[in-house]
């Protein structure tokens, strides 16, 4: 088990055209990160995220239940959003068997499908509705605040379409509620009706929550190993007791994506895997890093880096191109994999054709390995900040540590920034419109300010 990071490309010694990060500007940068590091480990308290992966009592609640109702659904609906969903579904992509929604029970090993509703576009509720069988599905209503809009709004959908399916009566049986322990409507409606809840901490918030049971419980339903998970965080959250810069990974990242926004114009910051099974990682962590950093100031000023996703090797057929001779304003984070699933020797074939003769006898995981290399150093010979992370494998473990990682980077960033990664006051205003547009009782105000805007009218029709 094991974690590397090489950030060599992000540094002055490495990079043409005077670009990258000064030996002196990375010394200087350790009093700033003391600091930050003494600020963030001051609040274990109230900053739940740092305990999650030690916290056994939480671990069990969602054993318990998956315990409870193993072997009686075939599936499972998670209905949430933004951190009650990406998470769940960073988790599902890498930790599950490719397609594992299409595979039989028995390559499931009896364990369910996932299906995650993170949005309200009929068109996919209602797809999805009309192709589980209700009465063999388990409905995970997850939600922080307990009231979210669009996560209140499918649980209006599915609590009707389960009623209909299996009759008011039983309906209840079929769902589990994920929330705060005391406040929230659908702490309410658990009380009200003896529906089986677990608790999110009261101190961690929704895109910090991955660790918690918004994650653990679908991925242990999932028969994903969840203390292995827990483990690589674990391990993870050590490491990061220490304040120099050289033993603290989620500090390194924190610190050289600040220094490469701030002093060199490095605002947009990408995350690109080299491998399919984390895909969905790079998305989570997108609203990890934008919900968390990207904030007004006391001062009026806006900080934020903007986090842009993105996959090796697809990408070098689309995205590369801007990040090689596009703006300088990106740092790339590569994730490379050392051990690879299925991995097996590319056939000889055409050995005479020179497009694929020379393919024949390397593995594909080779390839992959190596195009990653390639776009590294063809982005350092242009002067092109990147960094790689290497794991040994994708697996539980190595997940853990690697959002425990972030989460920690994104907690030391905020400190770094001068601002409070842990709220997200940019997205009220929006929710207040809406509110006041659909007629939710205590939005007047809302309602005043909508209807003094200019009102949109379309300059264009087809
Ligand atoms: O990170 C956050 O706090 C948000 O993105 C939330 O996860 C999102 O708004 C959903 O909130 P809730 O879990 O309360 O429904």
């Amino acid at each position: 088990m094991a974690l590397s990071f090489d950030f060599t490309n992000m540094m002055a010694s490495a990079l043409p055209h005077g670009a990258g990060i000064t030996e002196t500007q990375w010394t200087e940068a350790a009093a700033p990160f003391a600091k930050a590091h003494a600020a963030v480990h001051a609040r274990t308290h109230d900053l739940g995220f740092l305990t999650l992966p030690e916290n056994t009592a939480l671990l069990e609640s969602s054993l318990a239940v998956a315990a409870q109702v193993q072997g009686k659904f075939d599936d499972v609906l998670l209905l949430g959003i933004g951190g009650s969903a990406l998470g769940p579904i960073a988790l599902r992509t890498a930790l599950c068997p490719p397609r594992w929604n299409e595979l039989s029970t028995a390559q499931r090993s009896g364990n369910p499908r996932l299906h995650v509703l993170d949005n309200v576009d009929p068109a996919s509720i209602s797809a999805t509705l009309a192709r589980l069988d209700l009465s063999k599905t388990l409905v995970l209503v997850v939600s922080k605040s307990g009231g979210t809009v669009e996560t209140m709004a499918q649980y209006l959908i599915v609590r009707e379409a389960l009623a209909n399916a299996v009759g008011e009566a039983q309906a209840a049986r079929h769902l589990v509620f994920v929330t705060d322990p005391e406040v929230g409507a659908l702490r309410r409606i658990a009380r009200a009706e003896g529906i089986t809840t677990v608790d999110i901490p009261a101190n961690v918030g929704g895109r910090f929550s991955v660790l918690s049971p918004v994650g653990i419980l679908p991925a242990a339903l999932m028969g994903i190993d969840v203390r292995a998970l827990l483990a690589g965080a674990a391990s993870m959250t050590a490491d990061a007791q220490h304040v120099e810069l050289t033993k603290n990974l989620p500090g390194a990242f924190a610190v050289l994506q600040w220094l490469s926004d701030r002093q060199h114009g490095r605002r947009v910051q990408v995350l690109m895997p080299y491998a399919d099974p984390l895909r969905d990682l790079a998305l989570w962590f997108v609203q990890l890093w934008a919900e968390s950093l990207g904030k007004l100031k006391a001062d009026g000023s806006s900080v934020g880096p903007t986090p842009l996703p993105a996959l090796g090797a697809t990408d070098q057929h689309s995205q590369v191109q801007l990040f090689m001779e596009g703006p300088k304003d990106k740092t790339v984070t590569f994730i490379a994999v050392k051990g690879r699933e299925g991995d097996g020797k590319i056939p000889v074939r055409h050995a005479d054709i020179p497009e694929l003769g020379y393919l024949g006898g390397h593995t594909l995981g080779e390839l992959i390995d190596i195009e990653q290399r390639a776009t590294a150093g063809a982005l350092a010979a242009r002067g092109r900040f990147n960094a790689t992370l290497s794991v040994d494998t994708v697996d539980a473990w190595h997940l853990g540590a690697l959002m425990q990682l972030f989460a920690l980077a994104t907690a030391y960033a905020g400190e770094l920034y001068g601002i409070n990664a842990f709220d997200q006051p940019g997205v009220e205003l929006g929710k207040q419109f809406a509110y006041a547009m659909l007629g939710r009782g205590g939005s007047e105000r809302a309602r005043e300010e909508w209807d003094a805007l200019p009102k949109p009218e379309s300059r264009w029709a087809m």
